[in-house]
């Protein structure tokens, strides 16, 4: 099978084609924009592989779409292409809009068009596999149950809106033009190649240097933390065995409070990082002003997809956590040359006012 991925240099997308070739070698092209959140140096170690191509493509850029479906002729789609930080949805919702909503408008236009000139079984075996997020749902209250398949959408940031917006898309494209899709909803993902902007990743980087840790609001927000690879491991399942106008939620059943993970975090960093100048490193933990909007609580129903595709997260909380720490520990290099001056200019944005008590 010949997969065409988007966004495959951003984290979740390098995590998912790496861990591919570890266990196959059927090629994959990869088609990205190389926002400030692509990365094509985390791909390195694929540079001799004849079977990993990258392009470097728009999405919203619809005869650059055409032209590489009529070249590499994929078997199926696998679309991780989004703006992904909830905060530069609140600066700047624009871009999210057009790539989240308009990009996956012209990708599905663009994957349509390729699939009706399939022979019959081809077509028949195509899928358009859409990476979506559980923040469609909205925010949980303490009691309540978990998001599952038939939750109603109520998202409350451009971000989860332009989402929202995407899943609607990719799901008339089934029912209206019979197009093989399949949705995914995940929770919060963490991992190796994370940038440093999202909660896990920036906190092990301030940690490192000596810097606060910022934690918006009172820290009982809570996320439903998942392992890159587990959510990897899922998608492939989804991609193999999901059911065309199917979706499946996917979460790790691990509801932490942001100041739980926070002191989790600087617990590990105190133990590998024992000569720190700042010891121990909860005494960087700040709190800063909420993120407007901020959903309290995310939670993740995984029947569907466990009972139907017989998936299972693998990684605990504390294995995956810990093997984090050690890969950007590892990485110092790659952090830092993610953190360099558009991250600068990033973090004056978002902290900027925030700056005295940080
Ligand atoms: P990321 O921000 O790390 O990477 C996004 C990638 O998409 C980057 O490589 C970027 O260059 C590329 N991209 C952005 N705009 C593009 C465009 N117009 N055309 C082509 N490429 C473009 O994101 P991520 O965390 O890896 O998330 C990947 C997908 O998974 C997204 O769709 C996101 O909504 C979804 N998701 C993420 C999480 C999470 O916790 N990170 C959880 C659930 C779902
Ligand atoms: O739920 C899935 C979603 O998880 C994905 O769809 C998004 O792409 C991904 O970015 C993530 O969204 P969140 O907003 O939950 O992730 P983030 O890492 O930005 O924040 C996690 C929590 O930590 C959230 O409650 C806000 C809080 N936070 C975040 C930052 C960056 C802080 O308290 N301080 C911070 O500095």
């Amino acid at each position: 099978m010949t997969l065409l991925v988007t966004g495959g240099a951003g984290f979740i997308g390098s995590n998912f084609i790496l861990d591919w070739f570890r266990d196959c070698n059927d090629p994959i092209v990869n088609i990205d924009k190389l926002t400030y959140a692509g990365n094509v140096a985390n791909l390195s170690s694929l540079h001799n592989n004849s079977k990993y191509v990258f392009e470097q493509i728009d999405v919203c850029d619809s005869d650059a779409l055409n032209a590489a479906l009529l070249t590499h002729k994929p078997d199926a789609i696998l679309h991780f292409a989004a703006e992904s930080h909830v905060d530069r949805s609140i600066h700047d919702p624009e871009s999210f809009i057009s790539t989240n909503i308009l990009g996956t408008f012209r990708l599905l236009e663009a994957g349509l068009k390729y699939w009706q000139t399939l022979a019959p079984k081809k077509r028949q075996s195509f899928r358009f596999l859409h990476v979506s997020t559980d923040e469609v749902y909205g925010s949980l209250g303490p009691t309540d149950s978990a998001f599952c398949e038939t939750t109603a959408y109520a998202p409350n940031s451009p971000y989860s809106a332009s989402k929202a917006a995407s899943d609607h898309l990719v799901r008339a494209y089934h029912h209206t033009y019979g197009l093989p899709v399949v949705t995914a909803n995940c929770s919060n993902n963490y991992g190796p190649y994370q940038f440093p902007e999202k909660f896990i990743p920036l906190m092990i980087l301030n940690g490192l240097s000596g810097k606060a840790i910022p934690i918006y609001g009172d820290g009982q927000n809570i996320r439903d933390w998942l392992y890159v690879g587990d959510h990897c491991a899922a998608l492939r399942l989804a991609l193999h065995k999901g059911v065309p106008g199917e979706t499946y939620n996917i979460g790790g059943k691990n509801e932490v409070a942001n100041i739980d993970v926070a002191n989790k975090l600087c617990e590990i960093l105190d133990e590998l990082r024992p000569q720190a100048s700042v010891l121990p490193h909860k005494s960087l933990i700040h709190f800063v002003d909420d993120r407007p909007g901020h959903d309290r609580r995310y939670a993740v129903d995984t029947s569907k997809i466990e009972r139907e595709l017989g998936w299972r997260p693998r990684e605990s909380f504390k294995t995956g956590l810990e093997k984090t720490v050690r890969w950007y520990l590892d990485n110092a290099v790659w952090l830092d040359n993610v953190s360099g001056r558009t991250y600068e200019d990033w973090v004056n944005k978002n902290y900027g006012q925030q700056e005295e008590t940080l």
